[in-house]
This record gives C-alpha cells, structure tokens and sequence, in this order.
C-alpha cells in the first residue's frame, strides 16, 4: 500500500496533535474525519483540507474505503466503535483509556482479536528513548519499589469532571503512570485503593479529588500512585523506581539515574512521543509487523483493570485482585 488511508471518529484537542503529525507523512492520507459537533469538524476539515466529513462513524465507516481508523473519542463514548472497525477489517489506534468497563474492553479485545486487525493504544510514553533506557538499565537489576505521581490540575474538558464520562482521575489520566509502571516492572496481580473527595469546585464535579493507590506486581515488587486533580496548577508526573544502591526517576521530558557515591546523571528524551506512536502505527499497518507496537490492545486491557480495581478496592476497603490475563 503506498499510503495508509486513515478517517479519523472524534477530531477534538488529542486528534489535533495526531492529525498534525500524519499530515506532514508522505505515506499518510488523511480520508474522512467524523465528529458529532459540527464546529469541530468544520474547524478540522478546513485546517486540515479533508473533504469528506461525517457526524455519524456508523457512516464513515460504511462509505469510506480506509485502512486504518483513529479512535479519539473521549472514554465514555467508544459504543460499538472497535467493533464495528474490525468487523470492517480496517486497522485501529485507540486513545486510551480504552473503556470505562471491563466488559466491554474484553468483547473488543475479542472482536480484535478475531478480526486479526492492528489495534494500537496511545501509551505514547512507552515509544520515549529514555523509556528503552529505563529498561535496559532495570534489565539487571531487581526493582522493589515503585513510587508514581499524576498531581495537578484538572484538564478543560466538561467531561473530564464527570466520573461517569470519564472514570476519574486515576482511570483517565493517571493511567500513563499506571502503564509505563507496568511497561518497566511488568504486570499487577492485585491493587488497593484509597480516594478522597472532601471538596468540590462546582456541582458538575463527580470525580473524586486525590488517590493512592498500592500495586502488588507479579514480580514481587509494590508500588504507590498518587493522584490530585484539585491543585489548580502542575505539581508534578513521573515514577520513580527504586532498586539496591539505585534509583531512577522518570519524567515525559528525561530521567534522572541516582548511585551512591556518584553524582546524578541525566538523560533527557531525544524523541517526539506522539510522532513515535503514530509513525509505529503506520509502519505496522504498512509491513504487518506487530512488534513495532508497543502497547497493544490486549495489554492497554491490563492498565485498564489496575485503575478499574482501585475503584473497587476503595469502595470495598479490600484488596483487589486482578483476573483478565489476555
Ligand atoms: N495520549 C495522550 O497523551 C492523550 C492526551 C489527551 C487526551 N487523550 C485521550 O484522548 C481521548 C479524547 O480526549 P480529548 O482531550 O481529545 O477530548 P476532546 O473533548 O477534546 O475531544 C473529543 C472529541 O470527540 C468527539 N466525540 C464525542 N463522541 C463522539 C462520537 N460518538 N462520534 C464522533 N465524535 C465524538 C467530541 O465532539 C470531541 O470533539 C480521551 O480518552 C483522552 O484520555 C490522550
């Protein structure tokens, strides 16, 4: 195939960023765009010279001839999305959180699977340089604590506040955290969760205000991912492992390497996370080649249950254990 025809099912603030990267690719045609407000998909169609625009994916995806469908939708508005996409055969990068319930993330996982289509999850901070590093530099050593952080304000998006649109904090936005920590020290088996809402800035708030949540990871190693979204500024996002006689902090622009007896070291990302994620896409869809994916749907699954857990456990004051193995 000599370009990767793509239609895009939600062209709000996410898709702008991925839309601005695949219209400088050579390979890329950028094919039809579908949104359900018509200011936004005005506003993309002349920006980005798309002719056909639809407010329907049911419809898109019926008259459109495409090979690959982004899914930028925010998380409580996937309906039969992915479904209907691999049912078509046509390839999927899906914004995450997937889903905002198991179940339906396991019947798209199914529908995925059975089609046999690429689906690729926007985990962007697994295709960092410095994210190989951590790897490589964790590959000999025994992590045994993990420490996360997701703290500061929360994003303009109505939705966003709205537990029932968006699951939440932890479900929406720390789940970046919850991943590249599965990415570096491997799966959870279990979660506890806690989370706070003493306050609410307005009554359209129904999310809950701060978390902590304790991973038990299958490798023996814990870990403790903190959220705040009622700060009304940055704080601070990153993770921080912890092994003998090393530590390595992890933020989206480098890391930090602590060793006793030498000065930190400091490497800074060399790469564009969200050109990385896209050019790996539609390099798969190109060549067939899975591997360039680095976070599948099946394991955006995974990352999707650790948050989904949290809120049991805190509900139930109990440990929760994990069960979706793929
Ligand atoms: N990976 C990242 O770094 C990153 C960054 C931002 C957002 N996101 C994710 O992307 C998703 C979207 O977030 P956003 O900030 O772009 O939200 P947004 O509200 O700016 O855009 C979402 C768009 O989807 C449209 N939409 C809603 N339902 C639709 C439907 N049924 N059919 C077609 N269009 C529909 C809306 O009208 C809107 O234009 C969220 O899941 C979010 O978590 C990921």
């Amino acid at each position: 195939m000599e370009k990767v025809r793509i239609g895009f099912i939600g062209v709000g603030g996410i898709a702008g960023a991925h839309l601005n990267i695949l219209s400088k690719m050579e390979d890329v045609e950028i094919k039809a765009i579908c949104d359900i407000n018509p200011q936004t998909l005005k506003r993309r169609a002349e920006e980005f010279g798309v002719q056909a625009c639809y407010e329907d994916y049911r419809e898109m995806l019926d008259k459109e001839e495409l090979d690959a469908v982004y899914i930028c939708v925010p998380p409580f508005a996937h309906a039969d999305m992915e479904e209907r996409a691999a049912e078509k055969g046509l390839h999927m990068f899906i914004e995450k959180p997937v889903e905002l319930r198991m179940e339906n993330a396991i019947r798209k996982h199914e529908a995925i699977k059975k089609a046999g289509v690429i689906a690729s999850v926007g985990y962007c901070a697994r295709y960092l340089d410095i994210s190989d590093k951590v790897r490589e530099l964790l590959k000999d050593r025994t992590v045994e604590l993990v420490l996360g952080y997701f703290m500061g304000g929360a994003p303009g998006t109505p939705w966003w506040r709205q537990r029932d649109k968006s699951g939440g904090q932890l479900v929406e936005q720390t789940t970046h955290m919850v991943d590249i920590a599965r990415f570096f020290v491997g799966d959870v088996e279990a979660v506890n969760g806690a989370f706070v809402a003493l306050t609410k800035p307005s009554p359209d708030w129904t999310i809950d205000n701060a978390s902590v949540v304790t991973l038990y990871f299958e490798s023996g190693a814990i870990g403790a991912i903190t959220s705040a979204c009622m700060l009304g500024q940055g704080f601070k996002t990153g993770l921080d492992l912890f092994a003998r006689d090393f530590i390595v902090e992890f933020t989206y622009g480098g890391i930090r390497i602590r060793e006793p007896g030498s000065p930190p070291q400091e490497i800074k990302a060399g790469v564009n996370m969200y050109y990385e994620e896209n050019r790996a896409f539609i390099d798969a869809v190109k060549t067939g080649d899975r591997s360039l994916i680095r976070s599948p749907y099946e394991d955006a699954v995974k990352t999707l249950e650790v948050t989904l857990a949290a809120d049991i456990s805190a509900r139930e004051r109990r440990v929760v254990e994990l069960k979706f193995k793929g």
